[in-house]
């Protein structure tokens, strides 16, 4: 232990002792910890590299139009503005893509929840007030009894559902459902569209921050890849879940699981 104090490298002991005494299991507890740790590590080694990677192509792109305007100026007027207008665009999406993953710093820390009493029909009624008059896209909500109660913070749980309402008006162009439904344990919100759905093999892929499905098709909507992997992280820290269905062609359901509070 003394050894990987003064390193700083994170390794797990050799256990000599085979009685199952205290230091035997204060090993054995060390070395739970150090696998933890050496895991953390690796996933943050991965999400650095992730990130400057994403953040490379909007560079390359804003460099090599920076560097045509030095050269030529203004002269060609047209290629001039097409210039400046993707230097602006690439600057905006750097700028998004930075105040989400400074959210998404914070997000680990579960402190920074505001729990409190949380009736989720009236939750998406609100989001869906907000969210029509910018989209307008038919979005219908279903639900038989009120109120659905939950814990939980609401602005989060509203980046979720807006998360998934995003997603539902990129990959879609009908109309789009929502239904707040509960069974013993849970209350859950459904957000079902009929849109161009994800092949069975990268359904397991889309919660990983930074993936998109197919990069040539998603080329066409804006994006960079970590809105579901926030969602789940919000629906972590309520103890709840995320699940998707999808079927190529056809269209995508996101199921969302609270703990339901009964009054
Ligand atoms: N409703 C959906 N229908 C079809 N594909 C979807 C749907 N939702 C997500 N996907 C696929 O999963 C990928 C990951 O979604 P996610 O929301 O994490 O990222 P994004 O939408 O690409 O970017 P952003 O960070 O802006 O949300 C998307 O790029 C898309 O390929
Ligand atoms: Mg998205």
């Amino acid at each position: 232990m003394e050894e990987i104090e003064m390193s700083g490298v994170p390794k797990t002991i050799t256990i000599q002792n085979k009685t199952k005494d205290e230091l035997h299991t204060m090993a054995r507890t060390f070395n739970r910890m150090i696998h933890r740790l050496q895991e953390n590590m690796e996933k943050q080694k991965q999400f650095v590299s992730d990130a400057s990677h994403e953040l490379k192509t909007p560079l390359t792109i804003i460099m090599n139009y920076a560097d045509f305007l030095r050269r030529h100026g203004l002269e060609n007027q047209e290629m001039a503005n097409e210039a400046i207008n993707a230097i602006n665009s690439e600057a905006t999406r750097i700028q998004k893509m930075a105040q989400t993953l400074l959210d998404l710093a914070t997000l680990e820390n579960e402190s920074f929840l505001e729990m409190n009493e949380l009736n989720l029909v009236s939750l998406c009624q609100s989001v869906l007030n907000q969210i029509k008059p910018v989209y307008k896209r038919e979005i219908s909500l279903h639900y038989e009894e009120d109120p659905f109660i939950t814990r939980a913070d609401e602005l989060k749980i509203k980046q979720v559902i807006i998360i998934l309402l995003d997603n539902a008006m990129k990959y879609s162009k009908d109309r789009i459902d929502v239904f707040i439904e509960k069974d013993k344990q849970h209350a859950i919100i459904r957000v079902k569209d009929y849109g161009i759905g994800i092949p069975q093999d990268e359904i397991n892929n889309i919660f990983e921050r930074f993936y998109r499905v197919d990069k040539a098709r998603s080329r066409e909507t804006e994006g960079s890849g970590l809105g579901l992997n926030i969602a789940k992280s919000i629906m972590k820290l309520h103890k709840g879940e995320i699940k998707i269905t999808s079927k190529e062609g056809v269209g995508t359901e996101l199921v969302l699981f609270f703990p339901l509070i009964s009054l």
